[in-house]
């Protein structure tokens, strides 16, 4: 069975789907675009990503290349002609194919691709956690905008791979963790206070990492929205890190030092569970 992509209001193979040479995703890195998680065949958070991808949109000038309304419905059509029941979603969004001009082009509609694959959403290392490296975050100072602009990220999780680690934690000039490459950061400190960087320019704000907080903060858990040093990570006695696509998972080990006893901790390994429990509820209640 072939996979289906959506390109520009049209359904096509996926490997006869294309876009422009000119499309100015390809020239200048100007677009923008969402992961979003299907579990049991249904969008997981499409709000929130919606949300997101209207700010990101709004931010850099892009007009939206279909009303709202239709985007999810756009999604949906994408899953189930590949019969996802398990995976994600990619949307991306360009500002559409032009001449090339740095300037904006001016009455060019916006591009829109749409495709959706299988994936298992259980994650390997989820029981016994990851290791994480730091590298310097040299990434431009929008980083709240889901941009497709994403070289720094891949140089550094392609450096987390060759150092066998799955992520590598970005960190400003003042020593500050801001995030993962395509993941947000976490602590929980001695004193049991979950840390995670406050939402700024400085970071991606996860749709995952508000799903989290507002669970935690249901469990009465303590949430602190602050910045961390290297240091400080290093001290915690858990360390975590959370995505559409790897939920909440365990860290054991940063730059080869063992986190706390350097197995999964106790918050990290609860709040999984919550957020795996309310994706089940959720799918319950939508079927
Ligand atoms: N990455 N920070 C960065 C830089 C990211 O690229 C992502 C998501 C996150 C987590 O956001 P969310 O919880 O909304 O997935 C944080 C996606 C999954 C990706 O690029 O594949």
């Amino acid at each position: 069975m072939s996979r289906i992509a959506y390109v520009n209001g049209r359904y096509l193979p996926h490997h006869a789907a294309s876009v422009h040479i000119e499309d100015r995703g390809y020239q200048f890195a100007d677009g923008v675009y969402e992961v979003i998680a299907v579990y049991r065949g249904r969008l997981v958070d499409e709000e929130g990503h919606l949300v997101r991808l209207d700010r990101s949109l709004r931010e850099l000038r892009i007009e939206w290349p279909v009303a709202p309304s239709v985007l999810p419905v756009l999604m949906n059509e994408v899953v189930t002609r590949n019969h996802i029941q398990n995976g994600i979603v990619y949307l991306q969004i360009t500002r559409g194919v032009s001449r090339r001009e740095h300037t904006f082009p001016v009455a060019v509609r916006p591009a829109l691709v749409i495709t959706a694959r299988h994936q298992s959403l259980v994650h390997p290392k989820a029981k016994t956690g990851v290791e994480v490296i730091t590298v310097a975050d040299i990434r431009w100072q929008r980083r709240d905008i889901k941009a497709v602009s994403l070289l720094p990220n891949v140089l550094a999780k392609q450096q987390a791979k060759e150092m066998g680690a799955y992520e590598a934690w970005q960190v400003d000039e003042d020593g500050f963790v801001t995030e993962g490459s395509s993941t947000n950061a976490w602590i929980v400190t001695k004193a049991g206070e979950i840390v995670t960087r406050d939402a700024s320019n400085s970071i991606l704000n996860g749709i995952t990492r508000l799903a989290v907080i507002r669970m935690a903060t249901d469990a009465q858990m303590k949430i602190v929205e602050r910045p961390f040093t290297v240091e400080e990570a290093m001290e915690a006695a858990e360390a975590f890190l959370t995505s559409t696509t790897s939920f909440v998972l365990p860290i054991v080990g940063i730059d080869g030092e063992k986190i706390g006893d350097g197995k999964p901790g106790r918050f990290a390994t609860r709040l999984r569970e919550y957020y795996t429990d309310w994706l089940e509820q959720v799918a319950a209640e939508a079927s």
